[in-house]
This record gives C-alpha cells, sequence and structure tokens, in this order.
C-alpha cells in the first residue's frame, strides 16, 4: 500500500495548479458574478488536455488515468467549483460512456470533438417526475424507419447550455421500467430540441443547468448507445463514474477554503495575538483538515479502482459522500473563521459555501449514495 501520488501524478498535479493560479483564480470571481465561463478559459483547458485527460490518445485524449482526472478537476475546483463540474460532468457523462459502451464507429465519430472541447459534453437523464428514481424515466422513443424519434422534457442538465454533444436517456415503454429504458448519443443542435431555461441558482453559476423540451427529435439509429433495453444500466454505471468527479470537485471546493482559513487565521489578529493560536481557530482546523484528508483517501481510492478495472461502486459513492459533506462543512467552517469578512464575497469563502452545497445533490443526493453504499453491503 503506497499513499504517495507517483512521480507523473505529481508533475500533472504542479502543471494544473499552475495553470489554475495563472488562468482561473484570477477571474473565478467574475465568473460567479457574470454567471458564465469564458469561452476562451474552455479553450484553454481543453488544450491542456483537461476535457479528456482520461480518454486515449487515439481519440484525441490526454491518454491518462482516472486519478489524473480527479487531480485535475480537484485542482480546478479549488479555484473555481463551475469551471470544475464543467470538466467533470463532460469527461464523465459524455465522454465516459460514448467510450465505454459505444461501438467503433461511435467512438471515432463522437469522441475527439469532445476530448478536444470542439463539442461540450453533457448527460440528459433527470426528469421533473424522474429524479432520485431515474427508473422513472419518462421521456419516450419509437422506431421510425432508421430513426429513433424522442419526445419529453429533460431538466438540470449540466453544461446543456453549450448544445454540444448529449448522452440521452428514453424509454420505448414506461411500464417497463428499468428495462425499457435505451440511451442514445444525441446532437443537441438537432430540429426539435428546444431550450426552455438555463437556470438560476446558488452557487456554481458560472455552469449551465439545463433544462430542455424534446419534440419529435429525429435520433440516427446508429446513435444508440450500446443494446435496447440497457439504458439504465449505461446510466448507473455512468455514474459510478462520474460520482468519483463530483468527489473531486467537492474535494476541490474544501481545499480552497481551507487554504483560505488558514492563511486568514495566520494573518487576521485579535486579542493581540493571530487567531491561529486560539484553540477554538486550531480545533477547526483540525476537523477541517481531517476531513480533506479522509475524503480524499477514499476517492483516490475509487479512482485506483476504476483504472485497475475493478468494482469501485461502493467507493465512488462512499467518495461522493464523504468528500461533499466534507466541503459544505469546511466552507461553512472557513467563513467562521473569517467572521464578518466571510460573510462578504471579496474573501470567496463566500462563494465557496454556495457552490459546495450542490456537490452533495448532485448525481444522486447523498441519500442516494447510502442507498448505493447499503446494497452493496447487504448484496
Ligand atoms: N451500478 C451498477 N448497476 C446498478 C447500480 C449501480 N450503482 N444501481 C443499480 N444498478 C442495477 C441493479 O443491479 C439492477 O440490475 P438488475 O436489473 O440486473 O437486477 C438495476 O440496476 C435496477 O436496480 P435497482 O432495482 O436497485 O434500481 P432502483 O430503481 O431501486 O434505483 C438507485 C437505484 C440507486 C436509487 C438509482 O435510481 C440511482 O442511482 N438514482 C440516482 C440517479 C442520479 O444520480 N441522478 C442524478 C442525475 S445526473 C446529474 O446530476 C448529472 C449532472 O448533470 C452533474
Amino acid at each position: 500500500m503506497n499513499f504517495e501520488l507517483s512521480q507523473d501524478h505529481k508533475v500533472l498535479q504542479d502543471s494544473v495548479r499552475d495553470f489554475v493560479n495563472k488562468e482561473i483564480k484570477p477571474i473565478a470571481m467574475q465568473i460567479d458574478e457574470e454567471h458564465a465561463i469564458p469561452d476562451e478559459l474552455v479553450r484553454k483547458m481543453a488544450e491542456m488536455g483537461f476535457l479528456g485527460s482520461y480518454l486515449p490518445e487515439e481519440y484525441e485524449g490526454a491518454g491518462l488515468d482516472m486519478l489524473s482526472y480527479a487531480i485535475v478537476v480537484e485542482e480546478v475546483s479549488k479555484a473555481c467549483g463551475s469551471s470544475g463540474v464543467l470538466i467533470s460532468a463532460h469527461t464523465s457523462l459524455a465522454c465516459g460512456p460514448i467510450y465505454t459502451f459505444g461501438n467503433a464507429d461511435q467512438k471515432k465519430k463522437w469522441l475527439p470533438d469532445l476530448n478536444t472541447g470542439r463539442k461540450i459534453g453533457c448527460f440528459l437523464l433527470t426528469e421533473p417526475d424522474a429524479g432520485s428514481d431515474a427508473g422513472a424515466t419518462a421521456t419516450t422513443y419509437r422506431r421510425e424507419g432508421d430513426h429513433f424519434v424522442v419526445t419529453g422534457s429533460k431538466i438540470f442538465i449540466t453544461n446543456g447550455g453549450y448544445r454540444g454533444t448529449g448522452v440521452l436517456f428514453a424509454t420505448r415503454d414506461k411500464s417497463q421500467k428499468h428495462k425499457g429504458v435505451s440511451a442514445f448519443i444525441i446532437d443537441l443542435e438537432s430540429p426539435g430540441v428546444e431550450i426552455l431555461k438555463n437556470e438560476k441558482k446558488l452557487g456554481i453559476r458560472g455552469s449551465y443547468t439545463t433544462a430542455f423540451a424534446l419534440d419529435e427529435v429525429r435520433i440516427p439509429v446508429e446513435n444508440l448507445l450500446g443494446e435496447e433495453g440497457h439504458g439504465f444500466k449505461i446510466a448507473m454505471d455512468t455514474l459510478n463514474g462520474g460520482r468519483i468527479g463530483i468527489a473531486s470537485q467537492a474535494l476541490g471546493i474544501a481545499g480552497g477554503a481551507f487554504e483560505r482559513a488558514l492563511a486568514y487565521s495566520k494573518e487576521r489578529k485579535q486579542f493581540g495575538h493571530p487567531i491561529c493560536d486560539l484553540q477554538s481557530i486550531q480545533f477547526k482546523l483540525a476537523d477541517m483538515w481531517s476531513k480533506i484528508e479522509t475524503s480524499r483517501l477514499v476517492t483516490y481510492k475509487a479512482a485506483c479502482l476504476k483504472d485497475q478495472k475493478k468494482n469501485y461502486t461502493m467507493e465512488s459513492a462512499m467518495s461522493k459522500m464523504l468528500a461533499s459533506e466534507a466541503a459544505t462543512f469546511v466552507a461553512r467552517e472557513a467563513i467562521q473563521i473569517h467572521g464578518g469578512y466571510g460573510f462578504i464575497a471579496d474573501y470567496e469563502v463566500e462563494r465557496m459555501y454556495r457552490d459546495a452545497k450542490i456537490t452533495e445533490i448532485y448525481e444522486g443526493t447523498n441519500e442516494i449514495q447510502r442507498v448505493v453504499i447499503s446494497k452493496m453491503l447487504l448484496s
């Protein structure tokens, strides 16, 4: 058992940190205020290989591994949770399933554009009445000649506003529940795809969260991903991987808030001393760091298990649950350490607190993670 990152992973971590300090940190507040990640930043992240980190070079990916991907998302999220989830949803939820379940033609057709950021990917699973209960998918499809015709609605779609490439779930017959669901690759510029709105949110304001209406959208039969009726399994498998991305995003937000709180506790003087001399602050720092470190261990373990092609369902759910709870805890304590200054935007921990909350919710609420973990324990 070796708890050290390899030399290659350390080099990657340093280069991502340099990039983040130069390109993302200075504009993180602007991203939040303007509710948008500049296209220029998306282009630069793509040039760095962040949008296809663990996808093979054959498909213009960076050819790294899952642990590298976790490191990239964590380091980016230390400065900007919105940019972190852009990478995470794009890679885990669009590139991931196309690579895992796509046939040779589909990989060749769709992956290079995604891995290089020419298209931004998203995952169209959630619906108004199918959130935690993903098997209740009501968006329907029927076959007409060499097309599937899809009608329904999708909500809360991270990255949806880019209208790039989606992995879409629809059922041929709602009464069949899980067994009726199929997965498709969809070009979101297709006729019949309408963006209803991009949501206004508490946090991750630079990230699109989009509602779509799908009206008789024609998807070529060659875009069926995996076998017909196997969509629910594809969704579950994809979310297992996606949860490592959200755990990494949460770790990054927690790490960013911790760094600021630690530095502030050394600078801020009250009662004639830096506040870090106070045991009440020291206890907070100890709790914050312990939660970050323990969740990082599980997150890296889940990533390594995926790299080793071992079962990682339970570890990915644990990592997402622990890291997201660490993020909300650490960001809240970081505000407390900053006192009144923590509540105002300039000190950034206020944004991190808002950004942290969603990590307890998306890719399955933490109640769902507990369901996944306990199912694994009891199976
Ligand atoms: N991995 C692999 N397979 C799984 C699985 C998992 N984690 N969970 C369930 N399955 C399989 C089961 O083994 C079962 O297979 P069989 O039919 O062969 O027996 C099948 O799927 C059905 O399983 P269940 O009966 O357990 O299904 P369920 O209806 O009780 O639901 C659930 C299980 C875990 C609650 C699942 O619905 C779930 O994960 N819900 C949460 C959905 C979710 O995360 N949504 C977030 C949307 S995406 C998002 O937020 C993205 C974003 O934009 C950032």
